[in-house]
Parts: structure tokens; sequence; C-alpha cells
């Protein structure tokens, strides 16, 4: 949530901040700005609402610099307005900061800066930093920012210039991402690498508390009392991917067709000889046999409904108790969780502030931690003990979608482990389960395009519908969250998702005439149950679509509307159930004209809590 970079070069910066923070919009894009140290003072342009704004307000002006900072906004405090945007200006002027979380003691910090008569230009918590900072300035930055770092509380990442250092940036961090970075025309802060268009030599990353000055030939950093710190480098790893849109209209169905790729690759890296061989989990043997007694599962958004489709195939092949919760909930809660336990973190993004969170509280109680992890080198997959990276590529639609896919196959992937480890399971089953599994990606490739046409057709007929239901049972609920998801996030019309047999308790009040109920229903042995819950919404006036896959759609009576997958065992069935209703929400929303790569009030990564 918000991105930052920041450049000291040779030439003009502000070309590449404005790229970098094309790049980084996928974290916010509420406004943005930058500010440049142009002649010893400080120039600063800012914007509502999309990078190309802020590009047409550059233009006018044509600010140049050597040493700039940037930020994409995803407003938490304050609204969406330019006084708000990021960077904010101390009173002097001689301070600018672009922060990266949350200061959860800003009031006091505003109170205790006021009665120095500071004055506050904007409603955000970030302004508080820099005013503290300009506060604590003797004439030594790095003093200033570690002073005023011991006082804050919450997360941040910041980017700051200072007047009187015009050839220095200078970054601190907790609990939110900041990566330095040496390149052939500069040196760079980011949230992200993906913003620095540069050859990278190599990178650091800033650990909670730690601080940096960045010039152009070198890079220092202190530890949070501001003493000077031998950091060691990391390898950049950054694989300049595809980031275009290719001929598609948008990276939403770009993403998600590109998922038999992405499972694929996610497959492919852990599967050697028809066995599940993971290369950064290294279970105990003894652990997993003899002390493992439940597992837990954690994690946001569409991650948590990877998480349901995991506990399904986790209870069914391991006889494991294993419960799911949403991270921002577990954090709080009681947590019963203890050396016995082993505890699951699934990310796309690997720096969700919520799993984070949970995945520390975790370790805190001793449980064993695994974590599922897009992005390599994240936060969560670095603390976790054991990781399994998925496979799926930069993932630029806000909503997710190949992620959620490689994630499926990674908990397949895991459960099978388990269950093969604990005896649960025999070689036989386990090659078996793995051959299904490499016939995923061909699969998830026919049902994309034999559900295609249909899914736009049914578009046509509910995109003007004022709510939505899903409904289904065990793992098709999972799958049926996911699609309810998907389609109040992106076309926001109003969807919920049930249990099946849950609806009759209040909610079937809201069904009526032409109601658009979507049921999920590929289960041979719950079937019959969830048909009973198709007639019961029918006999209300709903236009009930079941999505089930070849094999059960001849038990399907009553004439309903059926879009039906490619048969695979029952285990893996989400993995294919979930495609038309992806297609179905893009479509829904392309219909309705939103803005689907970038919905309103969204963010890929969600950093603040
Ligand atoms: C945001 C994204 C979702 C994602 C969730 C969790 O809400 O829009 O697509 O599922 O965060 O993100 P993570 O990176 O932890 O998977």
């Amino acid at each position: 949530m918000c991105g930052i970079i920041g450049k000291i070069g040779v030439g003009n910066v502000v070309p590449d901040l404005i790229n970098g923070l094309k790049q980084l919009e996928y974290r916010g894009y509420d406004s943005s700005g930058i500010a440049i140290i142009n002649n010893g003072e400080i120039l600063r342009e800012r914007a509502v609402g999309r990078i190309k704004e802020l590009e047409k307000e550059i233009n006018k002006t044509n600010p140049e610099g050597v040493v700039g900072i940037g930020h994409t906004r995803w407003a938490t405090h304050g609204a969406p307005s330019e006084r708000n945007a990021h960077p904010h200006l101390s009173s002097n002027g001689k301070f600018a900061l672009v922060h990266n979380g949350i200061i959860e003691n800003a009031d006091e910090i505003k109170n205790q800066v006021l009665s120095q008569d500071v004055v506050f230009f904007s409603d955000t918590d970030s302004e508080a930093a820099v005013q503290l900072i300009e506060m604590n300035y003797k004439g030594d930055v790095i003093e200033a920012v570690s002073s005023a770092c011991k006082e804050i509380k919450g997360s941040y990442a910041f980017g700051i210039l200072c007047t009187d250092f015009p050839h220095m940036i200078f970054a601190a961090a907790k609990g939110s991402p900041l990566v330095v970075a040496e390149g052939e025309k500069g040196n760079y802060i980011t949230s992200d690498l993906c913003a620095v268009n540069d050859e990278i030599s190599c990178i650091y990353r800033l650990k909670d508390g730690e601080i940096c000055s960045v010039q152009k030939g070198k890079i220092d950093f202190f530890d949070s009392e501001g003493q000077l710190l031998a950091k060691k480098s990391e390898k950049s790893e950054l694989d300049k991917q595809d980031v275009t849109k290719g001929d598609y209209e948008h990276f939403m169905i770009k993403e998600i067709m590109q998922q038999s790729e992405a499972v694929e690759k996610t497959v492919d890296s852990f599967v050697i000889k028809n066995k599940i061989q993971f290369s950064d989990v290294c279970f105990q043997e003894d652990f997993l046999k003899k002390q493992l007694k439940n597992i837990v599962i954690v994690a946001c958004g569409s991650a948590y409904h990877a998480g349901l489709a995991g506990k399904s195939i986790i209870e069914a092949l391991c006889k494991i108790p294993c419960n799911v919760d949403i991270a921002s909930e577990f954090r709080y809660s009681e947590a019963f969780i203890s050396k016995e336990s082993l505890a699951i973190f699934i990310s796309q993004s690997g720096e969700t502030a919520d799993t984070l969170a949970a995945l520390r509280l975790a370790k805190s109680r001793g449980a064993k931690t695994l974590s599922i992890v897009n992005v390599k080198g994240s936060a969560i997959a670095e603390e976790s003990e054991n990781v399994i990276y998925t496979k799926a590529g930069r993932e630029i639609a806000v909503a997710t979608t190949k992620a959620y896919s490689a994630q499926l196959a990674a908990l397949y992937a895991l459960g099978i482990f388990i269950a093969k480890k604990i005896g649960k399971m025999t070689a036989s089953q386990e090659k078996f389960y793995v051959e299904e599994m490499k016939k995923l990606p061909e699969k998830i490739s026919q049902t994309l395009e034999k559900t295609n046409e249909d899914v736009k057709k049914l578009a046509k007929e509910i995109y003007r519908s004022p709510d939505v239901f899903f409904i289904g049972r065990l793992s098709d609920y999972a799958t049926a969250a996911e699609g309810s998801l998907k389609m109040k996030e992106i076309s926001y019309i109003n969807s919920q998702v049930y249990a099946a047999g849950e609806l009759k308790h209040g909610t079937i009040s809201l069904v009526n005439d032409g109601t658009p109920v979507i049921a999920v229903a590929a289960q041979k042995d719950i079937f019959t149950k969830t048909l009973s819950n198709m007639a019961e919404v029918a006999a209300r006036g709903a236009n009930v679509v079941v999505i089930t896959d070849e094999k059960t759609k001849n038990r399907v009576t009553d004439g309903y509307r059926i879009i039906s997958v490619s048969d695979t065992v029952k285990e893996f069935k989400g993995s294919l159930l979930v495609l038309p209703l992806q297609l179905l929400s893009y479509y829904t929303a392309k219909l309705r004209g939103c803005d689907i790569d970038k919905p309103k009030n969204l963010a890929k990564s969600v950093t603040v809590e």
C-alpha cells in the first residue's frame, strides 16, 4: 500500500521517478507526487488520481533535478486530495518526505509538534513524521531521523530529502518494505524493485529500525541509534518480466489466460520424478509423524479463499484438523497454536501487514511456520521457516487470478507431501495425484476456452443486477467465495457468498424474481444437497446458474443453466471451477464500464492493517 521511489543519478531523475511510479501504481492510485532538489530548493508536484494526472502537471513546469523522491498513495488518513498527497514538506521547507505505512501515534506527535508553532498542511499521519524530523534536526539528518523514529509507533518506510544535503536521499523502515538498489545509472530507494528501470548490480533490504543515506557513489547504513552499520548486499534477482498487456485489453484477462502457465511452472517447481519435493521446506520427519496435531492456515482476501480450499484437501488427505483464519482476526484472537501446530501463511505479495503479523505471532508461540508466497525475498517468505514459492510471475491486475491458481496448486502439493510423510498416502497414490496435477495446466486451458462464450452471454444477462449470490458447499464454497469476491471487487455489484445450506436462514429474503444465484456444485457426495438449495431459491424466482463439471452435469435437473468445466479428481476441482467465475466477473465489469485492473478503493499490496 503506497509506493515509494527515489533516485540519485547523473541527469534529470524526473522521467525515472514517473516511470517508477507507474510500475508502483498497483500499490495505490488515489494520488501521487514527486519532490526534487533544484538549486538547493525542494520543488514539488502533486496530483489527485492516477500517475498520468501527475505527468500532466509535471509537463506544465518541467522540473529537473538529479535527486528526487516520488510516491503513489492509497489513502489511510485523510481523503485522496492534493493537499494529502505525498511528498509532504516540513514547516520550514527543509525536508520533503514520502511514507508508506501507518503512524499510529500521529495525533500525539502532532500535538507535541504543534506546541512549537509548526503549521500542518495536510490531514495525513505522514506529515507528523516530517515535522518531527524537522523538530529534531540540529544539522545531522541521521540523528534527526533516528530520534524521530524512536517516537513513532506503527509502521513506516520513509524516503526523505533535505536541502542541506542536496546530493543525498535518506531512508528508514520498520514494518514496511524498502529496498536500496545500486544501479548503473544511479542509486535508488524503492518499495518494489519493479520500479527501477536500470541494470541493478546489488540491493539491500532495510531491516526494521535501519536508516540509510544514499549518494551517487556511496550508500551508508545506520542502526536505529544512528550508529554506522556494515550491511551485506544481496544479488538482485529481478527478472525483467513482460509487463505489457500484449493483445489483451486488460491485465486481468491476460492473467486469467496465463493461468495454465502459472500452474505448470508452479507444479514443475516441486514435482521431481512423480514425487513432491520442496526445496525450501525442511520439516523434521519426526515433527510431522509424531508431533503435528493441528494445522492453521492464515491469509487475507483471495489467499484466504485458497486457504479454505487447502483445508479441504489437507483434511481429506492427511486427516489432520485444519482451521483457516483471516489474518486480521487471527492476530488479535486467542490463536490456539503451539509447538505441535503447523501454521501456513498464504500471500501473493508476501508483504500483507496482517499476514506478516500473524506469522510473527505463530512464531512466538513456537508453531512451525510455512508460507506460500509469489514474491521472492518478500518479508513473509524471509521470516517463515519454510517457503513454497508459487511461480505465477508478476501479477499486475489488482484482482488476483493466476496467483490464486498457483496457490491452489501449492496447497494440493503440500497436502500430498504431508499425507505421504505421515503414512496416510502410498507411493502409488502419490504418483496418481501428481500425474493428475500435471494434467491441470492443459485442463485449465481447455476450460477457459470452452466456457468463455457461455460466460460472456451470462454476463450480458446479469450485469445490470443489483445483487448476485454465490452458493456452494465445502470446497465448492471456497470456490464460490472467490467468485463472489472477484465479482464485487471489480464490477461493484453487491455480491454475497453463502454456504448453500445457510441461505434459507435469512439471506433468502433478498432473493427476488430474476436474482442471479450462481451455484458451484461439483461434488458427488453432496451434490443432491446443493441441488435442493438451488430449488429453494429457484422457487423464489432466482435465475440459477450451475457451475459444475462434465461428469456431474447430467445430474442437474430442472432446466437450470449449466456451465461445465473439464473433469479432474475431486480434490483438484476448485482449480477448474473458479475459471468461469473469474471470467464472469471480468465480462460483467467490462459491460459495466469499470476500471477493471485498478478497481476503486483497492490496492494490490496491503501493507497497512
Ligand atoms: C488485496 C488484493 C487481493 C489479495 C489480498 C491479499 O486485497 O487485492 O487480491 O488476495 O490483498 O494479498 P496477498 O498479497 O497477501 O495475497
